[in-house]
């Protein structure tokens, strides 16, 4: 989808204050840093309308992006920010969990892991965890321009084998710096949300 109109609805911090629209919704989940808001603004066409920082822990909240008036994506605070406190971490976690679980307009997650290096044990339990509420889920790898092509097919292998990925389970090589993988991951989102 080429998309022209973009706004950020809502940054929730509490389910009250999720929109009351009933678009189908598109999550974006993965560790802190591995480039969630960085896929939503070339899925966007922006340059850092999700802002995005080399800092991680940047998304602190649930923030809710209106496509076209058509569909929402859910930028998702990353897990596995050390810096956070426990507490707010906690937080974090009730609320992405409640979203997860609970939202009926989720038509589909994106789960980025970094493209250089094999899942973290944190990744390999956020993919088992969607997987188990049937969550349909697409493995984005992403910074792919940081690896040679030649070793593209490698490093896809490794990452389906450690996140357990049943064979034919979708995954897709993108980079926020080329837009390789961007209208792929498109045409998955398109199916999800019934276009
Ligand atoms: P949090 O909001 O902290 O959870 O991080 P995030 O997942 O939203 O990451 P963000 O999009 O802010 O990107 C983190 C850093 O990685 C930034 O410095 C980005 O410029 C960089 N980055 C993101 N995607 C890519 C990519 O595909 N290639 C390269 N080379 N760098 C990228
Ligand atoms: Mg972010």
């Amino acid at each position: 989808m080429e998309v022209h109109n973009v706004n950020l609805t809502i940054s929730a911090v509490a389910a009250d204050q999720y929109p009351k629209t009933d678009y189908p919704e598109i999550a974006l989940v993965g560790r802190s840093n591995v480039g969630k808001s960085s896929l939503t603004n070339v899925l966007i066409n922006r340059r850092n309308f999700a802002h995005t920082s080399s800092q991680p822990g940047k998304t602190q909240t649930l923030n809710f992006y209106d496509v076209e008036d058509r569909l929402y994506f859910v930028d998702v605070p990353g897990y596995g920010y050390a810096k956070v406190s426990k507490k707010e971490r906690e937080r974090f976690g009730q609320m992405i969990e409640q979203y997860l679980t609970q939202r009926e307009q989720l038509c589909g997650v994106i789960q980025l892991v970094d493209a250089r290096h094999v899942p973290t044990a944190d990744d390999v339990s956020m993919y088992e965890w969607l997987d188990f509420y049937h969550i349909p889920i697409l493995v984005v790898a992403t910074k792919c321009d940081k690896v040679k092509s030649n070793v593209w097919n490698r490093q896809e292998s490794q990452i389906r084998k450690r996140l357990g990925m049943a064979p034919g389970a979708p995954l897709i090589l993108f980079s926020a710096t080329t837009k390789h993988g961007k209208d792929q991951v498109w045409q998955w989102i398109d199916k999800q949300t019934g276009m």
